[in-house]
C-alpha cells in the first residue's frame, strides 16, 4: 500500500489512537463542524479513527492524518473514501490553519497522488451549499459543480473531477 509522500509543509499519515485528544480538539470545535454533522464527542472521535484505519487496510485509502511539519502537530485531515462511483476526497483542519493555503496543499497532492497511482478515474466531493470554503477549495483544485442535491433540511454541491479533465489540466 501506497502513502502520499509528504508535501512542502505536510505529511498524510495513518492514524493511531493516541491522536484521539488532538483530533478531538480540532472536531469538538463548532466553527470546524458547523457545515458537517456539528461538533463531535471524544466517542465519534474514537468511532473515526477507529474507521479510518480499517479503511486504510481494507481500501488502501483513508482520511489521512496530516500533520504540519514545522511543529510536528496535528492540524486534520485530508483524504478519501472509496466508494463504487469513485473517491470521495474530504478536508478538514483547524482553524490555527485556515487560508493559509494548506488546504490547497493537501488537496492538489493528494488529487495528483489519486491519479497517478491510478486510484480511480474520477474524484469527487459534496459539501453543505453554505460551505463556501469548501466549494472554493474544490474550484482551486480544478473540480466542477456537477449537481445540488437534497441532502435533509439542506443541500449539498456535488464537485467532481475527472481523470480527462485533470489531464487536461496539467
Ligand atoms: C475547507 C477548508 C479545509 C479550507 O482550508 P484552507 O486551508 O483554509 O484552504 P486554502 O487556504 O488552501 O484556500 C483554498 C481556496 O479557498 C478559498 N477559501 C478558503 N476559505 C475561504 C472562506 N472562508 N471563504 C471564501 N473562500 C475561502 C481561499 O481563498 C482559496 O482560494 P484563492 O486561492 O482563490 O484565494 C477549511 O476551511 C476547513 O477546514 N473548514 C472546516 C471543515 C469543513 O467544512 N470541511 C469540509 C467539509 S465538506
Amino acid at each position: 500500500m501506497k502513502a502520499p509522500e509528504s508535501t512542502e509543509r505536510m505529511e498524510f499519515r495513518p492514524w493511531r489512537k493516541q491522536e484521539t485528544a488532538a483530533m478531538l480538539s480540532i472536531c469538538e470545535k463548532e466553527e470546524v463542524m458547523r457545515y458537517i454533522d456539528g461538533p463531535w464527542s471524544i466517542k465519534r472521535v474514537r468511532g473515526f479513527i477507529e474507521e479510518e484505519r480499517a479503511r486504510l487496510v481494507h481500501d488502501g485509502v483513508c482520511r489521512w492524518a496530516v500533520w504540519h511539519k514545522a511543529d510536528d502537530r496535528l492540524m486534520g485531515l485530508c483524504g478519501f473514501v472509496r466508494r463504487e462511483e469513485g473517491l470521495e476526497i474530504g478536508w478538514r483542519f483547524d482553524p490555527l490553519f485556515w487560508r493559509q493555503g494548506y488546504g490547497y496543499e493537501a488537496a492538489r497532492h493528494l488529487v495528483d497522488w489519486a491519479f497517478e497511482n491510478r486510484e480511480a478515474d474520477l474524484i469527487f466531493a459534496k459539501m453543505h451549499v453554505l460551505n463556501t470554503a469548501s466549494y472554493a477549495l474544490a474550484e482551486k483544485v480544478g473540480m466542477t459543480r456537477t449537481a445540488r442535491v437534497r441532502v435533509a433540511e439542506y443541500d449539498d454541491f456535488q464537485y467532481e473531477i475527472s481523470r480527462e479533465a485533470w489531464n487536461a489540466g496539467r
